[in-house]
């Protein structure tokens, strides 16, 4: 039945946009002399048209100049999710309303953790260019700006009852709208146009004189929880110098030095004297360590002293954890031939001397809201 009823919204649909290109201007004037929704006057204008309106009484294509492609209407079952007004009889608010500004403002309500009102402009030209539509607004409780934080996202689909259909007649901008101290109203200047709210035949007014009118508002909360992620650069600290003594004595297959700060962050060295991975065997591997299981980009200088300085082996690090246990470093730092040669120096009454020198690194720091 509901499927039956859309096809056929969408059939007339098309047709509607095949006509609109030929009627634009009829109907633009039409439209201009006297509401859109007098079907007496459209029929006037032509064979053409009179398909269209072999369904006269359900909703028609809107005049598709106020339509973007931001913004859809659509038929659904489901009531709306946040407010509802129902009018005991539409006509006497729409009289009553006049000494009040032309607008029902409905009691307030809560929703997405924001106290809301909703509006609902019932006569033409109220406000001023909303011509024969009725128009649909919320409004923010400000209070709720003030105290809280200064905007909110939201939302919002404005929608009507019809029970010809049983169903709910739905307007709505595809884009979350922004509300704040400055804009605490949004809404549509021409939802429907009055005339369907006048003759009972199009299902909007019912039992009667009833109609309902209701919004649905989803908040769109900001993220809890951000990181912030920084670059420590121009660290200061000094160079870390690690010696290993009775180096030749170590048999293990890695050592890991003591604890030290460089930049306000905890690190340690790690050294694997046979090498590990692709080194094992044939080259000594280094590698840093943050103590905190940080992960991130670390930028490093390393180097094997050797004792005539001009031979230090000197590699950079520079990028984002390479070795297991987040760690960044180089696998083959120095050949062991080199290291077991006392003649290449890297090895003085059986100790070796590596350095670090931190040289940037970044940093993320976790914000709860
Ligand atoms: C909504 O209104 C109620 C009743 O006036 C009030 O207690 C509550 O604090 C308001 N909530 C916000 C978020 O402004
Ligand atoms: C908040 O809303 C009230 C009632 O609508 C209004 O009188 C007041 O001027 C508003 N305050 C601000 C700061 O917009």
């Amino acid at each position: 039945m509901y499927t039956e009823e859309k096809k056929k919204n969408t059939k007339y649909g098309s047709i509607f946009v095949y006509c609109f290109f030929g009627l634009v201007l009829v109907v633009g004037v039409v439209r201009y002399a006297k509401p859109y929704y007098n079907l007496q006057n459209l029929m006037e204008t032509g064979a053409v048209i009179e398909e269209a309106f072999l369904d006269e009484l359900s909703v028609p294509a809107r005049n598709h100049q106020k339509l973007s492609s931001t913004v859809k209407e659509e038929t659904r079952t489901r009531p709306p999710i946040s407010y509802c007004v129902k009018f005991e009889s539409f006509s006497t608010m729409a009289n009553l309303v006049k000494d009040n500004g032309d607008k029902y403002e409905s009691r307030p309500f809560s929703a997405g953790g924001y106290n809301w009102t909703f509006l609902i402009y019932p006569n033409e030209n109220k406000p001023e260019g909303s011509g024969g539509y009725i128009s649909l607004y919320v409004k923010i409780d400000n209070s709720s700006l003030i105290t809280y934080q200064n905007e909110v996202y939201a939302w919002i689909k404005f929608l009507t009852y019809q029970s010809k259909t049983d169903t709910y007649y739905e307007f709505h901008a595809t884009e979350a709208q922004r509300f704040h101290l400055f804009k605490q109203e949004y809404g549509m200047l021409n939802f429907l146009e009055i005339g369907y709210y006048q003759n009972p035949a199009y299902g909007f007014i019912f039992n009667g004189g009833q109609s309902v009118f209701g919004v649905d508002i989803v908040v769109s909360k900001p993220s809890a929880t951000w990181e912030d992620a920084s670059f420590e650069e121009n660290i200061r600290d000094p160079v870390l110098d690690w010696r290993i003594t009775s180096f030749s004595i170590h048999n293990l297959a890695s050592y890991t030095s003591d604890t030290f700060s460089s930049g306000g962050r905890n690190w340690v060295l790690k050294v694997y004297p046979n090498g590990v991975g692709s080194a094992t065997g044939n080259s000594l591997s280094l590698y840093l360590l943050s103590a905190s299981s940080e992960k991130g980009y670390v930028k490093a200088n390393f180097r094997v002293i050797n004792q005539t300085p001009s031979n230090n082996v000197v590699k950079q690090v520079d990028g984002w954890p390479n070795a297991k246990e987040n760690g960044w470093g180089v696998d083959k730092l120095v050949p062991l031939a080199d290291i077991k040669d006392p003649s290449k120096g890297f090895l003085v009454k059986d100790t070796i001397r590596f350095e670090v020198e931190i040289l940037a690194f970044s940093r993320t720091d976790s914000i709860s809201n």
